[in-house]
């Protein structure tokens, strides 16, 4: 049965038109040249994060839009990430994905690094399916496992610009964690089981990088509350919160941070760890859209 309810659904919706402002002209523009060149109105949106550019290879593609196409649009730089719009069938259903993101610590504002999500938004998506390689904080948990998001803490320390701005004016933003949909978040879990691997749940810590933390920042990221850490998906859920979306948020352990005895950590060390948890993230996304299509 679909999990989803048409309220939800048309509160997305009703999100979105009572705040034009939510989405910038660039990617209002983006979205209409994809809808003129791709027909399908996807409903699920998914952010590829680092090592997960396999997942990409599952959707069933019809097309394919480079960032760099589109006026307005940065040009993703950062290690393992492509840099553009794959659109097609996954599970039988239209997805669009974003292959590369747009970092902070590349010097992006946050009206820049959430322009994937706002144009997927202006197509008419309602789930947001979005992974990233993180550092574990948790002693628990081991390189190459998955944790699915429960709520975050912004260490990021940057408003959303174009949404303070609302006719209304200032506005409050939503709970941040309200936007980690529980229901989504189950339903994960049950996937997991059937197919027998272990997911843990718990917070994500989003930092601006692009460091690696030293071993008294985990101490204290550990204390205050934090399982992962890394330098993205905190922008994109907030301003999925203010649209509406449901987010499924997944972090794959890529390295796991022992204060006592801390390694160091490398860009591809990241990649490769991440890379071992692929089929994991392709069979949580693939049953995100097949129970809820
Ligand atoms: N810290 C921050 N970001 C990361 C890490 C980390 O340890 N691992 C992967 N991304």
């Amino acid at each position: 049965m679909p999990a989803h309810s048409p309220s939800t659904e048309a509160t997305s919706a009703q999100a979105v038109l009572s705040n034009p402002s939510l989405i910038s002209r660039a990617a209002q523009s983006a979205a209409e040249q994809i809808a003129q060149a791709w027909p399908s109105r996807p409903r699920f949106g998914i952010i590829l994060g680092t090592g997960a550019g396999q997942l990409a290879g599952a959707i069933d593609r019809e097309a394919t839009f480079p960032y760099a196409n589109f006026a307005g649009f940065p040009h993703s730089t950062a290690l393992g990430h492509a840099g553009q719009f794959v659109c097609g069938q996954l599970q039988g259903q239209p997805v669009i994905a974003l292959h590369g993101r747009f970092h902070l610590y590349e010097g992006y504002r946050v009206d820049q690094s959430t322009l994937g999500v706002q144009t997927m938004a202006a197509l008419g998506i309602q789930y947001l399916l979005v992974s990233n390689a993180a550092g574990g904080i948790n002693p628990k948990f081991r390189s190459g496992e998955v944790m699915l998001i429960t709520s975050h803490i912004d260490l990021m320390f940057r408003p959303l610009p174009a949404m303070e701005t609302c006719s209304s004016g200032l506005r409050p933003e939503l709970r941040g964690d309200a936007a980690y949909d529980r229901e989504l978040i189950t339903q994960a879990e049950a996937c997991a089981r059937r197919h027998h691997f272990a997911v843990h749940r718990g917070t994500y810590c989003g930092l601006l990088g692009p460091n690696y933390e030293t071993r008294s920042e985990y101490r204290f990221l550990r204390r205050i509350g934090g399982d992962t850490v890394g330098m993205s998906t905190v922008p994109e859920v907030r301003l999925a919160a203010r649209l509406g979306l449901r987010v499924l948020g997944l972090s794959v352990v890529t390295n796991v941070a022992r204060p006592d005895a801390l390694d160091p950590t490398s860009g591809q060390e990241v990649i490769d760890a991440a890379q071992v948890a692929s089929p994991c993230l392709r069979a949580l996304f693939e049953n995100a859209v097949a129970v809820n299509s």
